[in-house]
């Protein structure tokens, strides 16, 4: 699919912003995938001997109770990302379906980084003495099990909530991992951290696509996204509010950075398009002026 081809099937009117092209999306997942191939790793890579319980607070446990409950949604969140970018049914437009296709080769390359992300919290708690296996299994399943349901609809607004999500989580680990001395931990913080940019720099590339082809067009939603932007499991996940507030506070750590990179993004359309970009420029700007 082209920008010619797209021109002679403009979309219908409420159909949103003109999707990235196809080429572009098939070269950004291809290379997306070979750099999680390049610099892959395994849950048997950490050095589970070097664990040293006795170095980790209890507000440093809570925190790895609190990430490991958010890594094991992946099988709730994947299911909902698949939903909502079917490949599957004749009733789907041809170069939507195509679209999608080549969003499903990146979406289970990253859903295997989560999984990964998540059997390695499981184990670290594990082999850690944090939680009795048994039980732990159970609790994560009893949260798992809660139906999640993306938020957006337009795939844009997808992208943008998955890419701020991959920002917060990345910066997340970073600033925790600067927290903590137990070895271990920080050895798997690292390497989370390392797989979540990766996953952000392709969902903000597919962002970075929709505001290059249509701005004006995709401004209302990246700013819909800002202005509604929770962190998933926020609905569903017990004292959700208190529990992220005490995390944070343990890896002192301001949720506001990942807006930042979005607003640099915008920045650099904000003098080619109108008014409604420099809306979200302002929006973004009183984003990170939240308490
Ligand atoms: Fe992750
Ligand atoms: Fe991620």
């Amino acid at each position: 699919m082209t920008a010619a081809s797209l021109a002679a099937h403009p979309p219908a009117p409420g159909d949103g912003p003109l999707p990235p092209d196809l080429a572009t999306v098939a070269q950004a997942a291809e290379a997306a995938i070979q750099r999680g191939e390049d610099h892959g790793w395994s849950v048997a890579d950490l050095d589970w001997a070097a664990i040293r319980p006795e170095l980790l607070t209890e507000a440093d446990v809570s925190v790895v109770r609190f990430i490991t409950f958010i890594e094991d949604h992946i099988p709730g969140y994947v299911t909902a990302l698949l939903h909502a970018f079917p490949v599957d049914g004749a009733e789907h437009d041809l170069p939507v379906v195509a679209l999608n296709r080549e969003y499903f080769r990146f979406f289970i390359a990253w859903a295997h980084d989560e999984e990964r992300h998540a059997s390695a919290l499981t184990r670290y708690q594990e082999t850690a003495g944090l939680a009795d296996p048994r039980q732990l299994r159970l609790d994560l399943a009893a949260e798992g099990r809660k139906h999640m349901t993306l938020p957006y609809l337009e795939p844009l607004e997808i992208f943008t909530y998955t890419m701020l999500q991959e920002k917060a989580t990345q910066l997340f680990y970073q600033q925790f991992r600067g927290a903590i001395s137990e070895p271990a931990l920080r050895e798997l913080l690292l390497r989370l951290g390392r797989d979540e940019a990766r996953h952000f720099a392709f969902y903000s590339h597919l962002v970075e696509e929709y505001l290059r082809r249509d701005p004006a067009a995709a401004a209302p939603h990246l700013k819909e996204v800002l202005r509604t932007f929770r962190m998933p499991l926020a609905e569903t996940l017990p004292r959700y509010r208190r529990w992220s507030q005490e995390v944070a506070a343990t890896a002192g750590y301001d949720h506001r950075q990942s807006y930042l990179a979005l607003e640099r993004l915008v920045d650099s359309y904000t003098r080619t398009a109108g008014d409604s970009l420099d809306e979200v420029a302002a929006l973004l700007r009183a984003a990170r002026s939240l308490p």
